[in-house]
């Protein structure tokens, strides 16, 4: 596991989300409620990008059918998804955000 810089402290607003591929798999740095997320990209359900979605609270919503994810945990929080999404541990440090990735 290693740290790797994503963005800047500052760099998305509250509700914003950027695309980071630190690893072959797309992710997302998401800033939500509470602070800064990592989750994959994909939709757990059909592999829709959440690049789509939209950020609610501390969740993401998948554009295509409508479920939101928490994310913290990856859980979904309705259905049709039923497998959580993957998480990635953030930190802001430095000014800097922080992505550890396998
Ligand atoms: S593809 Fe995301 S809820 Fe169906």
């Amino acid at each position: 596991m290693a740290w790797i810089n994503v963005a800047r402290e500052g760099e998305l607003a509250v509700g914003q989300m950027k695309r980071i591929a630190p690893m072959t798999k797309p992710l997302l740095l998401v800033n939500a409620e509470g602070g800064h997320y990592c989750v994959d990209e994909m939709c757990s359900h059909e592999d829709y990008s959440l690049w789509f979605g939209c950020i609610q609270g501390r969740a993401i919503k998948c554009s295509l059918h409508g479920s939101y994810f928490d994310l913290e945990s990856g859980k979904p929080l309705n259905e049709p998804a039923d497998c959580p999404l993957t998480t990635y541990p953030v930190k802001v440090e430095d000014g800097e955000v922080w992505v550890k990735t396998a």
